[in-house]
């Protein structure tokens, strides 16, 4: 079945490399009106024909973009059928809490659904301040601004912070919206093997004089191999070179540490270590928006001149009060960090007692099984499916070729049985 099923994609991605774009018509003499332009000639557009034709010729369905009805908890119900859920960022389990609907509810009666402008004309909202404070505190950082969007705030924080003269370092895996913050910058960059402070290390030995300032890029937690990085040595490295470090605390907030601070926690280190902490809102916190947290002056800097957060809404209130109570929650009870770990733990010796290739990462909520293959992912993935459970495939580009997985997100409410 493998090797057929090899030699019918080679087969298609042949077929489909002979199809050319058609060149437009020159208009004639009597063309009518234009008709608008079909996108589906781009060539970008090729790759999703690919993908669809080689599912369908194989009957294969795609796992991807299905029709979702309704979710409860960790149960979702996907075109008519109820799953178990394992692809939701919903750490904490804090999404349908009846506390964060509340709040979000309030938010909205109180100051209408959208902040309606940006900051810099709407005003710097009093629930814009809550939660900035609290989010700082939570860190250990003196400031912190928030924006619209998780990827919006890797954009526009990146793009200010560094420039055409500047150096940035980015993990390997490390995600899209860091990639296209350091591109939109005009900083050189270049992106270092996974988790690999020796060849930053090796890197800024060689070239650290040549840049005016240089930032390193890692992840708190990796949402592919589901590992953490090395922080103290990571910062030796970049104390060494006299550079900067920024940790996207994505997937990480919530998730390391006793009380879920992050990768810092983590580690037990000081942030105040740490130039510059992005995280999202839309993970464990269970809303919508980004932020990063640092010195005073890196805030000030992103208030004035960060593109994404100037020329941007500010974040609603129903999406602040929502994060806020999160957040509050939290510190009240930390018991759904434990609850995670402790299932993180469960989960891998459940896997392995099954022999499921599970050992990339650590004993963090995301694990990655591995199938290596492209096609035996989104196969078991749809058996899987069939079964009652919603786990998605990760094939490439989104991992590097031969590395396909299915990827398991666990939530503290997720059951042992
Ligand atoms: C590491 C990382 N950074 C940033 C983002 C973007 O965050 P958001 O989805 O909240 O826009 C994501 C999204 O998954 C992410 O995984």
């Amino acid at each position: 079945m493998k090797k057929s099923s090899r030699s019918l994609l080679q087969k298609l991605h042949k077929q489909h490399s002979a199809i050319q774009p058609s060149p437009p018509e020159a208009p004639g003499e009597d063309a009518g009106p234009e008709v608008a332009f079909d996108f589906r000639t781009l060539p970008a557009y090729r790759e999703i024909k690919i993908v669809r034709s080689t599912g369908q010729t194989l009957g294969i369905d795609s796992p991807f973009f299905r029709r979702v009805d309704e979710v409860r908890g960790t149960k979702v119900k996907i075109e008519g059928s109820w799953k178990t859920n394992f692809a939701s960022y919903d750490y904490l389990g804090l999404n349908q809490s009846s506390a964060v609907a509340d709040a979000a509810a309030l938010g909205a009666r109180e100051w209408g659904v959208s902040s309606t402008a940006s900051r810099v004309v709407g005003g710097h909202r009093r629930y814009h301040a809550e939660l900035e404070n609290r989010i700082a505190d939570f860190l250990g950082v003196e400031e912190c601004i928030t924006m619209v969007s998780g990827y919006g705030t890797n954009l526009a924080g990146l793009r200010t912070l560094v420039t055409k003269g500047d150096l940035v370092l980015v993990d390997a895996l490390a995600h899209n919206s860091i990639y296209e913050g350091v591109r939109a910058s005009g900083a050189d960059h270049f992106a270092f093997p996974h988790n690999d402070y020796n060849w930053v290390d090796d890197k800024l030995a060689s070239v650290r004089g040549d840049y005016e300032n240089v930032l390193v890029v890692i992840e708190g937690l990796y949402s592919m191999d589901g590992d953490i990085p090395d922080l103290p040595k990571f910062i030796e490295t970049k104390n060494r070179h006299g550079s900067w470090l920024m940790i996207d605390e994505a997937h990480s907030l919530g998730v390391l540490g006793m009380t879920g601070r992050g990768l810092c926690e983590e580690y037990g280190i000081d942030a105040e270590h740490i130039e510059i902490i992005m995280g999202t809102l839309s993970k464990a916190l269970c809303s919508c928006g980004g932020f990063i947290g640092g010195s005073s002056g890196l805030i000030d800097l992103l208030r004035f001149k960060a593109p994404g957060f100037v020329y941007s809404v500010g974040l609603s209130a129903p999406n602040a009060y929502a994060a806020n109570e999160a957040l509050k929650m939290l510190a009240r009870d930390t018991g759904p960090v434990d609850r995670l770990r402790e299932l993180s733990k469960y989960f891998r010796a459940k896997a392995g007692h099954y022999n499921l290739d599970c050992e990339m990462g650590g004993e963090f909520p995301i694990i990655p099984v591995m199938t290596w293959d492209s096609l035996a992912a989104i196969w078991v993935s749809n058996k899987l499916f069939e079964n009652g459970f919603n786990v998605l495939p990760i094939i490439a580009p989104a991992v590097p070729n031969k590395s396909a997985r299915l990827r398991f997100f666990l939530t503290a409410n997720h059951k042992t049985n």
